[in-house]
């Protein structure tokens, strides 16, 4: 993917743009069928890296995989799953988180996972205690090596009662992942309940898994012998949604996002009215524009879900830029997560970064130094700069401010665009953007 954009600001963004499958569910599904001893089909694949990384995986497993990327089908048949080489694995896994969760489905399938040094956007920290720790208790036994961490399953793993010292949607996932095929029953405290989350479970259900989420967050799944292939059509990206809807916002233009979804963008939609926009709801999708003249300012906390989403809040600070007055946003679910901000501050922004909690939602991050709560004053008259895109969802915040901004911006490192947005130069120049794309 061509990695320099050349961004001449100023135009609003005006059109329709279709959003597919989710890419915090995809490639989550495609591990899954990794547990199944028929084949799998999962529909409404978007074209993204992330896609492409398990791909890649699956195959160095002994997974077929055939994707055919017009009608976003993929069909995987892990009959003849196998332990792969460590270098290779380490080599395809690249920037990408997914290759934790292969731990369970490779023990059931083959007694033992090695998981490469992770990657991902660099938006803090991002350990993996709770997934080993989970993992432990399912009977796993766990080696770091220098090159990543190797687990092994010395024999059936059974089912445990967990506890989430926070709701975190990869370590809900490690143990759905693995507990569908333990022996007994699991009970996991403290789970993540994203939308993405729910569309795993149904994908499991379908495969023969039996799964129950309870009102307290509890999630119990009773461990089955063996399980089926799955056919699924992934649900739509609400991340992507919330982004090219605060494209909307921030250029004053006016977009209709095909595959927008009410139900997963409820928090979303309340806040996108707060601030003075406005949206249609239709059958196939919600169109997004500016509702007045001027946007209004408040103070935003994200959250897990059903809250606001941790991955909606970097586009929505490019609005706030433009807002008549002073905003907060209070960052609960990372601890390093308005890195981005540097580069709207070169081109004119007012916001101030502080380590205090600036709002109600129970934190883990007061006191302990890290910038969390940001202060941002406007309306600021933003000017284009060049920059480097930081990770996914600053970099689409990033492109923003420059498409809003007057004069000409250059953005490198645009591939990191690539791993969650789908044909976004594409989809860009379809909405009236001025931009060049070139290579460095
Ligand atoms: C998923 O990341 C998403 N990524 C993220 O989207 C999303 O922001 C996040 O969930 C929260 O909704 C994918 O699904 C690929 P977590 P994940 O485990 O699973 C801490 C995007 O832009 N934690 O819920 O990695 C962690 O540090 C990306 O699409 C531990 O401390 O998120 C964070 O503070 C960004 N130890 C919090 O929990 C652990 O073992 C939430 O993380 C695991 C997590």
């Amino acid at each position: 993917m061509s990695n320099v954009l050349t961004i001449h600001g100023g135009k609003p963004l005006v059109g329709s743009v279709s959003v597919r499958g989710a890419k915090n569910l995809v490639p989550k599904a495609m591990v899954a069928a990794l547990l199944g001893s028929k084949p799998s089909v999962i529909r409404n694949v978007p074209e993204i890296k992330d896609v492409d990384v398990v791909t890649g995986l699956l195959r160095l497993h002994g997974v077929v995989v055939e994707h055919d990327c017009d009608s976003g089908e993929i069909y995987m048949d892990p009959t003849g799953v196998k332990t792969a080489n460590n270098a290779e694995i380490d080599a395809f896994a690249g920037d990408s988180r997914i290759p934790i969760l292969f731990c369970g489905p490779l023990m059931h399938a083959v007694g033992a996972a090695f998981i490469p040094d992770l990657g991902g956007c660099k938006i803090g920290d991002r350990p993996i205690d709770f997934h080993l720790e989970v993992l432990r208790q399912f009977g796993a036994e766990i080696s770091k090596e220098p090159t990543g961490t190797y687990i092994r399953a010395p024999r059936r793993l059974t089912g445990a009662k967990l506890e989430l010292p926070y709701p975190s949607v990869g370590a809900t996932e490690q143990v759905l992942l693995t507990a569908v095929k333990a022996d007994g029953i699991t009970e996991l405290k403290g789970a993540a309940v994203e939308p993405e989350i729910h569309d795993l479970i149904h994908v499991l259900q379908k495969m023969g898994a039996v799964i129950t989420v309870q009102t307290d967050r509890t999630i119990r799944i009773e461990g089955v012998p063996e399980l089926g292939g799955y056919n699924h059509v992934a649900l739509n990206d609400r991340n992507e949604s919330a982004s090219w809807a605060s494209a909307a916002l921030v250029t004053n233009g006016d977009i209709f996002v095909e595959g927008a979804t009410q139900r997963d963008l409820t928090a979303f939609l309340n806040v996108y009215r707060k601030i003075g926009g406005d949206f249609d709801v239709r059958d196939s999708g919600i169109r997004f524009w500016r509702g007045g003249d001027t946007l209004n300012p408040l103070v935003l906390e994200t959250d897990v879900h059903p809250g606001f989403m941790t991955d909606w809040q970097q586009p929505l600070v490019v609005a706030l830029t433009q807002a008549q007055g002073v905003s907060i946003v209070h960052e609960t679910v990372y601890e390093n997560r308005f890195g981005f901000t540097d580069a709207l501050i070169r081109m004119g922004a007012s916001i101030q970064l502080h380590r205090e909690c600036l709002g109600s939602v129970p934190c883990r991050f007061g006191q302990r130094n890290f910038l969390h709560s940001a202060v941002i004053s406007g309306p600021a008259k933003l000017t284009g700069t060049n920059f480097n895109i930081p990770d996914l969802r600053g970099g689409f915040s990033h492109v923003l401010a420059a498409l809003a901004a007057e004069g000409t911006s250059v953005a490198t490192g645009m591939a990191v665009i690539n791993r969650g947005y789908e044909k976004f130069f594409d989809k860009l120049e379809g909405l009236g953007a001025d931009i060049e794309i070139s290579e460095n």
